[in-house]
C-alpha cells in the first residue's frame, strides 16, 4: 500500500503504559497502516504531523495490546465436579494419579470434533479479547494422539482466523501420561519426539513445543529428550516446571535457550540463575495458584533481583484455572504475588511478548505493530487494582479499531 493510501488514526492526551512503564507527561499517538507511526509528548506535538489523520480519541489511558501468553484455550468439557472434589480436601496430585485432572479433559476432547471445539473455545477467546488481548497463546495437550493434538493445534490456528488476534500455538504432547501408556512413559517419550513433533513441525501447526516436568507429569530426562528433537525441528521451547516441586525443570529448560519457565513457584536460587544466563521468562500463574490453593510463592524478590523478565498469564484452562481475564490477573499477581502494578502490567505486555519470542509486540514505539488498547480509567494501574468490565474503549489491533 502507497504511504499516501494508508489510514492514519491520531490519538491525543493519553496517559500512556508503553509495557515496561508510566511515559510522565500525556502523549499523542499515531498510527499509519498497521503500525505505530509517531509517539510525542502532547506540548511537543504539532498538528502539522498529522495531517490528514481521523482523531480516533481524546483522553484516556492507553497501553499495547495485552499479550495472554500462557492458556490451554481449547478443550472440551469442564471440570467442576473436581473443584468440588478439592475443596473437599482431595489435591490435585491425588485426582490426576487416580486417572482424573488434565486425563479427564484429554477423554472429553479426543471424543470432540474440530468444529465442537471451536464452538467451545470461542467463547472463552471472545472474554479475552473484550479483555483487551490482542496475542494470545493457546497449547495442545489434552489430545495426547498424533492426530487428536495436530487437531487441537488446527484448532487454535482456525481461531486466530475467526477472530481479529494473533494466535501462537505451542505443542504440549508431554502434558500428561495417556492411559494406554500406562506405565511406559519412554515409549510415550518416543512418540512425542519421533511422532508429533516432527509431524507439527511439517505442518507448521506449532511455534513452540512445551513439557509439563513435574511428579504427576514428565521427569527431567524425559523432558531433555524432547527439547532435543524440539530444538532440532528449529522449535522454541517452553516448559511447566516448579509448579508442585523443585525438579530442576526451570534450570534445564533455561540451558535449552526457552523462552520461559511457567509456574516456578518452587524454583530455587540456581534455577533463577540460570534463566537469568539464558534469557529465559518466569511466567508467573496466579490464577493456578489461587485455584489450587497453593501455599508456596514463586521467589519473587530473587527473580527482580536476578532482572528476570517477570510475565503474568491466564493460563486459562479447564483445571487449575477456569478463568479468561488477564486483568483479574494482574490483580491476582499484586495481591498474592506482590508485583507492583506496574510489574504486573509489563508482565502482560511487554515481558509476555518476550515468552512468545515476539519482542516487537507489547511495546508502544515508533515502528512497533499498532496492538493498543484505549481505557476508560485514569490511571494505568487501576487495570491491576480493580476488578471490573466495561472498561476497554478501543482495542487496536494491527492498526484496526476493533473493539469500541
Ligand atoms: O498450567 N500444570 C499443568 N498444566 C496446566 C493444568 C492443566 C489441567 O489441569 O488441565 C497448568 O496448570
Ligand atoms: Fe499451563
Amino acid at each position: 500500500m502507497s504511504q499516501s493510501s494508508r489510514k492514519r488514526l491520531l490519538w491525543r492526551d493519553l496517559t500512556l503504559f508503553d509495557g515496561l512503564q508510566v511515559l510522565p507527561e500525556p502523549m499523542a499517538v499515531l498510527v499509519e497502516g498497521d503500525h505505530i507511526a509517531g509517539l510525542w509528548p502532547e506540548r511537543e506535538f504539532d498538528p502539522a504531523l498529522a495531517i490528514g489523520a481521523d482523531k480516533v480519541g481524546c483522553g484516556g489511558v492507553m497501553t499495547p495490546g495485552l499479550v495472554d501468553c500462557h492458556t490451554h484455550l481449547v478443550y472440551a468439557g469442564d471440570r467442576a465436579g473436581e473443584f468440588e472434589q478439592r475443596l473437599e480436601g482431595v489435591s490435585y496430585e491425588e485426582i490426576a494419579r487416580a486417572g482424573g485432572g488434565i486425563l479427564s479433559s484429554v477423554r472429553a476432547t479426543r471424543t470432540a470434533s474440530e468444529d465442537q471445539l471451536i464452538a467451545a473455545s470461542l467463547p472463552r477467546l471472545d472474554v479475552l479479547l473484550a479483555d483487551g488481548v490482542t496475542t494470545v497463546e493457546i497449547k495442545s495437550g489434552y489430545g495426547l494422539t498424533v492426530a487428536d493434538e495436530l487437531k487441537m493445534l488446527r484448532v487454535a490456528r482456525r481461531l486466530g482466523e475467526l477472530r481479529p488476534v494473533r494466535v501462537m500455538t505451542t505443542l504440549l504432547g508431554a502434558h500428561a501420561l495417556p492411559p494406554e501408556y500406562a506405565g511406559r512413559a519412554d515409549d510415550y517419550v518416543r512418540l512425542v519426539c519421533e511422532q508429533m513433533i516432527p509431524a507439527v513441525a511439517r505442518e507448521g501447526l506449532a511455534d513452540a513445543v512445551d513439557v509439563f516436568c513435574e511428579g504427576i507429569g514428565f521427569s527431567p530426562a524425559h523432558c531433555e529428550r524432547i527439547f532435543q528433537v524440539a530444538r532440532e525441528h528449529g522449535l522454541a521451547i517452553k516448559a511447566h516446571a516448579e509448579q508442585l516441586s523443585n525438579l530442576g525443570g526451570s534450570a534445564l529448560a533455561a540451558r535449552y535457550g526457552a523462552l520461559s519457565a511457567d509456574h516456578v513457584e518452587y524454583l530455587d536460587e540456581a534455577g533463577v540463575r540460570a534463566m537469568a544466563e539464558a534469557g529465559t521468562v518466569a511466567v508467573l500463574l496466579p490464577g493456578a495458584f489461587q485455584v489450587l490453593r497453593e501455599t508456596q510463592l514463586p521467589p519473587i524478590e530473587l527473580l527482580r533481583q536476578y532482572q528476570v523478565p517477570m510475565a503474568v498469564a491466564s493460563d486459562a484452562n479447564p483445571g487449575t484455572s477456569p478463568i479468561c481475564l488477564p486483568t483479574l490477573m494482574a490483580h491476582l499477581a499484586c495481591t498474592l504475588f506482590r508485583l507492583t502494578p506496574r510489574e504486573a502490567l509489563a508482565g502482560m505486555t511487554a515481558h509476555a511478548a518476550r515468552a512468545l519470542g515476539l519482542p516487537e509486540l507489547g511495546r508502544i514505539a515508533v515502528g512497533a505493530p499498532a496492538d493498543l488498547c484505549l481505557w476508560d480509567i485514569r490511571q494505568p494501574a487501576e487495570l491491576a487494582y480493580a476488578v471490573q468490565a466495561g472498561r476497554l474503549r478501543q482495542r487496536i489491533f494491527c492498526g484496526e479499531i476493533t473493539h469500541a
